[in-house]
């Protein structure tokens, strides 16, 4: 018997799951909040290690805790080599996110906390987890270019170890600075689509490794995390700012969309990306050829979207629009864009999954049936 037809909320749009003191999204006015401090608060005055403290701890650090914080991150950092040798065997030929995701899921069986489902355990591997996958990316961006892993160096801080591990290298103090607001402003997003996997997964009392990995998973798809790297790729195949205009308008009549705009909470300018256009605003003069000609192309295309889409649908730039560039005057290469999201968002996941987890409950929505029902079986001879 079929019941009168329930309100379907596709993509769950609209529906509140939890209630949450970690982050807050103002989708109308373009506002974004950690734990009660605006981003823009935090992108000019914070670290990401002190960010990933406050996700996780839901207060600022004093002094001493921020050292012994910073201190379990930097014992956590070399990789076990069972993990170096699955990323040395694989990452020369999968996809950095498959790799990252195989990695990442590989590294609970080497974590010595891995039965243990209590609260201080679990805060122990977010901590492992926030330092470790920077590491693996590092070890993928090295393996993928066929270069020898980089042990890392414990003197360095969480950012300026990763482009250490990546580049063999120490980053100067303005890239070092440019990719840690990065990795500040893509920290957390309250119930985000991968997020919402993490605790889906995490949800049935499976273990914190099993939600990192689904939340990775979930990223890796182009209309989540994968859109930076498109918004890249569109803009170096529209070659020229000249061209913009006709690439642009080519690509709406064709109803296709255009990688880093539109939001499915923000109807405003995203407010991480009106940071990262002002840091590209700046960096501009002393960039590259290609990265002045890749923000001339995104600044051109920027403009014409908004005056097409922005007031008229509520289509403005989101976080992935200006990152190309960004990423690519600090030196990374497009393939390692989408693992470096997951390295930023790892704390937001883990700090998700420790308040959730302090009021579980099993995630388990309804689909309203639409197919036949009591359909009589016939044998196969007889089909
Ligand atoms: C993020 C996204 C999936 C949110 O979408 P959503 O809330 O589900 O919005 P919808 O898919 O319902 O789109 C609503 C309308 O805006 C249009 N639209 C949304 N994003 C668009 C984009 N990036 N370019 C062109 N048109 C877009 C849709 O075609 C649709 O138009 P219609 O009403 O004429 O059919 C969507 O904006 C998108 O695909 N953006 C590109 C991928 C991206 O940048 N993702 C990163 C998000 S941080």
């Amino acid at each position: 018997m079929r019941t009168k037809k329930p309100e379907i909320h596709l993509g769950l749009e609209g529906i509140y799951m939890a209630e949450t003191s970690i982050c807050s999204v103002n989708g109308i006015e373009g506002k974004l909040y950690y734990r009660g401090y605006s981003i823009e608060e935090l992108a000019k005055h914070s670290d990401f290690e002190e960010v990933c403290f406050l996700l996780l701890n839901g207060y600022l650090p004093k002094e001493k805790e921020f050292l012994s914080f910073k201190d379990a991150l930097v014992k956590e950092r070399d990789l076990d080599p069972e993990v170096l040798q699955v990323i040395t065997d694989t990452a020369g030929k999968g996809l950095p996110m498959d790799v990252l995701r195989t990695a990442v899921s590989l590294s609970a069986i080497y974590d010595p906390d891995v039965k243990d489902n209590s609260k201080e355990a679990n805060m122990r591997k977010s901590i492992r987890l926030i330092s470790k996958i920077s590491s693996i990316v590092a070890a993928i961006g090295r393996v993928r270019d066929g270069e020898e892993y980089v042990r890392p160096e414990k003197k360095l801080g969480h950012v300026e170890n990763f482009l250490y591990m990546l580049n063999g290298e120490k980053p100067s103090e303005s890239e070092r600075r440019m990719l840690d607001i990065m990795f500040v402003l893509h920290a957390e997003h309250s119930s985000n689509a991968s997020t919402f996997s993490t605790i889906v997964t995490g949800a049935t009392l499976s273990d914190i490794y099993s939600a990192i990995t689904s939340g990775i998973g979930t990223l890796k798809g182009p209309l989540h995390g994968g859109a930076d790297e498109a918004a890249l790729r569109m803009m170096r195949a529209i070659g020229k700012p000249e061209n913009t205009v006709k690439y642009i308008n080519d690509a709406l009549a064709g109803k296709q969309r255009i990688m880093g705009f539109g939001h499915r909470v923000y109807k405003a300018y995203d407010p991480r990306a009106r940071i990262i256009r002002g840091y590209l605003e700046e960096l501009r003069e002393h960039a590259s050829p290609e990265v002045e000609n890749l923000t001339a192309i995104a600044l051109e295309a920027e403009k014409l979207m908004i005056k097409k889409l922005g007031k008229a649908k509520g289509i403005w730039p989101n976080v992935d629009f200006f990152s190309g560039p960004v990423y690519t005057h600090i030196g990374i290469p497009s393939s390692l864009f989408t693992p470096l999201f997951a390295a930023s968002r790892v704390p937001g996941w883990c700090a998700h999954m420790l308040e959730y987890w302090e009021n579980n409950r099993l995630i388990r929505p309804l689909e309203y049936y639409t197919g036949k029902t009591n359909v009589k079986y016939i044998s196969m001879t007889k089909r």
